[in-house]
């Protein structure tokens, strides 16, 4: 499925806003997602590829983990930035490369070369592109290394979502901020009903506010049932090694695939 560039969330205002109230808490957080999501993967003297950086938050922890090379891409300017300038804060020694690239680029994917960890969490299903955006991460992958994606699952209410989502970026600024106050009560409900648990309470290091914005702004906004993205990364020849289902019906499934080593 390709959706029109025309319309298109500036996630970086977004982890810009995000990261000024970033914490060594949230850091944690993040460290411990990546290390339950990799499994028993040592990152230690490992290349770790975090394709969609947003806030820089997890090529951060990945360097913290012990990655030996670590690069972060982001198609948004306002992300690699502030990628830049979290790493600074909080990783002030280690030298972490954050450069603007698409993943729909195949000529700049290609010139990053290969890694033992490529990593993309939440970003695939917001290219425009999934299939290709998919095709071009997993290329990356050196062969024995892992592919590790999250991608939003797929819902009764995903058409209705994708309108949603469409609608807050025709809006301006004021029309935005009102679909924030109007949506958050219903997501707030919605998740306490599916997971019986703190609506608040989130996972990754993220923080409430700026996940609600990130999810109503997130756009364009693909999503695929579990079976579908099995099937998707098998037809691309990698051997799935993990499935983390969502805790929510619209969040994002977990796969952790590898890339079958040379013969
Ligand atoms: C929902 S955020 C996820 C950020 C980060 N991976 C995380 O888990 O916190 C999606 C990110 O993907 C980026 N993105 C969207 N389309 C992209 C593309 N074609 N190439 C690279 N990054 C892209 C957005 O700018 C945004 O920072």
């Amino acid at each position: 499925m390709k959706q029109s560039d025309a319309v298109r969330f500036s996630f970086g205002e977004n982890w810009a806003s995000f990261s000024r109230s970033l914490t060594g808490q949230q850091l944690t957080e993040a460290r411990e997602s990546l290390r339950r999501l990799l499994g028993g993967e040592d990152l230690q003297g490992k290349s770790f590829l975090d394709i969609g950086c947003g806030s820089g938050l997890f090529a951060i922890a990945a360097a913290q983990l012990g990655a030996a090379r670590v690069v972060g891409i982001d198609i948004d300017p306002v992300s690699v930035r502030t990628s830049q300038e979290n790493a600074r804060r909080w990783l002030p020694d280690v030298p972490l490369e954050f450069q603007q690239v698409s993943v729909l680029d195949e000529a700049a994917m290609e010139a990053l070369g290969t890694f033992d960890v490529v990593y993309s969490w939440g970003v695939l299903h917001h290219t425009g592109n999934m299939r290709k955006a998919l095709r071009v991460a997993a290329a990356r992958v050196r062969p024995g290394g892992l592919f590790a994606i999250a991608i939003y699952n797929r819902h009764w209410s995903s058409p209705v979502w994708k309108i949603i989502k469409r609608m807050y970026n025709l809006l301006p600024g004021w029309g935005q901020r009102g679909m924030v106050w109007g949506f958050t009560p219903v997501i707030v409900l919605a998740k306490a009903v599916a997971t019986r648990q703190n609506p608040f309470k989130m996972r990754r290091g993220m923080d409430f506010f700026h996940n609600v914005v990130d999810w109503l702004g997130g756009y364009p906004y693909e999503y695929a049932s579990i079976e579908e993205m099995q099937a998707m990364l098998e037809a691309l020849g990698l051997q799935i090694e993990r499935v983390l289902p969502s805790h929510v019906p619209t969040g994002c499934n977990e796969f952790v695939a590898r890339v079958p080593p040379l013969p």
